[in-house]
């Protein structure tokens, strides 16, 4: 297993390149399925989820490739297998973004219903409801759901808390469905419009996207589009945490400020100063951050994906910090291991108190999931010494690149690639 070797202490500066946003590539992959017609995409991330993507949907008979410079094209003129594997499915929960679409435009899915994970148990029930709603007959069988239904229909649906993936769902299968969808309590994420605007460019009617209440008009069918994946707001703010935490100055190129308001409000009171323009962010810091105190919340609240980051900079901070993670129900994995580098942190429950401290001290830690290993590279990033951060797999499913980037902008970081 590969690991990150970083050693700490100095600042950052230079320019980089934010990636595509996986969270929005994955969703407008599964989108692919919905037509006969090519998917042409740009900005694709090249990461470990996107390839797991691109595999489950050359598995189910769609011809998936990888075009240079972050393009890819689908096209589902052959789907030939109806189903998700477990083999695949474990791998990556966002694979329940295939549902949807198989069902709606083939009348039948059966995915295997996503494992456990890390972070939370992260049932699927919301989807399988709404799904219900829209009038599939749906059954868990042997680990996975089956869905049926010859042609789905419109109908108005409630999702009992916001869910990114189950609006995401939903959506697809609602632009395929006879009559009109409304999907109320929807999530609002820069991701949900992204998908939208794809959908739109391939025949669908969809009004209120970014709103919590989404209304699309069922169509026959849809056909091919191009589309360019939106920057990934949470590599950009990871980043930027970094820069808040180790001093220095930074320009991330291909960044959208518009998608992260809730991040830089955050980072601004830590004091980093910054400036932006319509795809760039200049972010400098002099001095030690001071501690913020956060509360995970929905979009456009402060962001579940930003939390592990903001507390690797709110270990080394002037003052105490005070962070509630409401979205998930363990995801303070990186706690443990921040504090193994000499971080003061106390939890209770959902509530994490996080004393600064002028540094940390480097240690061989272990990455548990995707934006706990962020956490941990900013924590090694500050800390006196050398840190060595195992199972960065977790940090490849999401990060394209890291300690490329990390280099370019001054960082003292290599991979060293496990025997076993
Ligand atoms: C998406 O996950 C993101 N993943 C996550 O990013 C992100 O953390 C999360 O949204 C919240 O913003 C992708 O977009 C691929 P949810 P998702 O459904 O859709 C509960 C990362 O780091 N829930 O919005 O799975 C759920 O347990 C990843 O890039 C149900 O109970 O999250 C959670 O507590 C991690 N039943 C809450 O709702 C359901 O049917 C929000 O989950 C669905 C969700």
């Amino acid at each position: 297993m590969d690991k990150l070797r970083i050693t700490g202490g100095g600042p950052l500066h230079g320019e980089i390149t934010v990636s595509g946003a996986k969270n929005s590539a994955l969703p407008i992959l599964c989108a692919g399925l919905l037509t006969a017609d090519t998917l042409a995409l740009e900005n694709v991330p090249e990461l470990n989820d996107i390839a797991t993507m691109l595999r489950l949907l050359g598995h189910v008979g769609t011809h998936a490739e990888r075009q240079p410079h972050g393009g890819v094209t689908i096209r589902a003129d052959q789907v030939d297998k109806l189903e998700a594997p477990y083999e695949l499915v474990k791998t990556m929960r966002a694979s329940i973004l295939v549902l949807g679409p198989l069902l709606a435009r083939f009348g039948e899915a059966r995915v295997s219903l996503p494992g456990g994970c890390s972070i939370g148990q992260r049932p699927v029930d919301q989807h399988i409801k709404g799904l219900a709603a829209l009038g599939a007959d749906i059954k868990l069988e042997h680990g996975f759901v089956v869905a049926r239904a010859k042609r789905l229909k419109g109908a108005s649906i409630r999702t009992d808390m916001v869910t990114v993936t189950g609006t995401e769902n939903l959506m697809m299968a609602a632009t395929l469905a006879q009559g009109r969808t409304v999907l109320e309590n929807a999530a609002r994420e820069p991701e949900i419009v992204d998908l939208a605007e794809l959908l739109i460019k391939m025949g669908a009617q969809i009004q209120g996207h970014g709103t919590d209440r989404i209304v699309i008009d069922g169509v026959d069918r849809l056909h091919g589009a191009t589309h360019r994946v939106i920057p990934d707001r949470i590599e950009a703010g990871t980043f930027l945490c970094a820069v808040a935490a180790t001093g220095g100055e930074i320009t991330l190129r291909a960044a959208d400020a518009s998608h992260m308001g809730a991040t830089l409000d955050k980072l601004a009171e830590a004091g980093l100063s910054l400036e932006y323009g319509a795809d760039w962010i200049r972010a400098s810091m002099r001095g030690r951050p001071r501690a913020v105190s956060a509360r995970t919340h929905e979009y456009p609240g402060f962001a579940t994906d930003m939390q592990a980051q903001f507390m690797a900079l709110d270990t080394v901070a002037e003052g105490t910090g005070v962070i509630v993670e409401n979205i998930f129900e363990n995801r303070y994995m990186h706690v443990q291991e921040l504090i193994r580098m000499g971080a003061d942190i106390d939890i209770d429950g959902h509530t994490a108190v996080v004393r600064g401290v002028p540094r940390l001290s480097g240690a061989t830690v272990m990455a548990t999931d995707l934006r706990a290993s962020a956490s941990l590279v900013i924590g090694g990033l500050v800390a006196d010494g050398e840190t060595v951060i195992d199972r960065i797999y977790h940090l490849d499913r999401g990060y394209q690149q890291m300690e490329y980037k990390l280099r370019e902008l001054g960082a003292r970081i290599e991979r060293v690639s496990g025997r076993e």
